[in-house]
């Protein structure tokens, strides 16, 4: 597969306390990975669903990574993961997220990513 998304096959949606990223591998293939800000700043991934036929390819990393990101732009403080569903085995959903920088929230039981919000430029007028 190519090492990047193709810009032009990713549509990005980041407005009110919502990211959707969509990736379209053709007209009738998709993934996407989404997520909804809770509380202010806490942020939960509401899916992320690689087109079965793509799976093990690095999509479900690069979308999940930009996901992140995009909170991170956004001011995000934390993303938590519930891993589990889809009739997969929760121990490769782990695996996946782990592989992401996501750790275990052992008092919630679920994983999470701590973000540092991006500082604004103090110089910038
Ligand atoms: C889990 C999922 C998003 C991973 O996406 P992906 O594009 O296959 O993942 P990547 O190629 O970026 O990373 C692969 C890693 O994810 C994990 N993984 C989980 N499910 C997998 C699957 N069905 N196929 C391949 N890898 C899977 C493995 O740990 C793998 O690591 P490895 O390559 O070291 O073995 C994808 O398999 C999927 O959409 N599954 C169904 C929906 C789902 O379970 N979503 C997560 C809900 S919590």
């Amino acid at each position: 597969m190519e090492n990047e998304l193709a810009p032009e096959n990713l549509i990005v949606n980041a407005f009110g306390g919502s990211v959707d990223l969509l990736y379209r591998h053709s007209n009738f293939e998709a993934s996407v990975a989404s997520a909804t800000e809770m509380e202010k700043g806490e942020w939960w991934i509401n899916r992320v669903n690689v087109h079965r036929a793509y799976r093990g390819n690095g999509y479900g990393s690069k979308l999940v990574q930009l996901l992140v990101k995009t909170i991170k732009d956004c001011g995000g403080k934390e993303v938590t993961a519930a891993p589990g569903g889809y009739g997969e085995d929760p121990k490769k959903q782990y695996n996946f997220y782990y592989k992401n920088g996501f750790v275990d929230d052992n008092a919630r039981q679920l994983l999470v990513i701590r973000l540092t919000p991006v500082v604004e430029d103090q110089d910038a007028v």
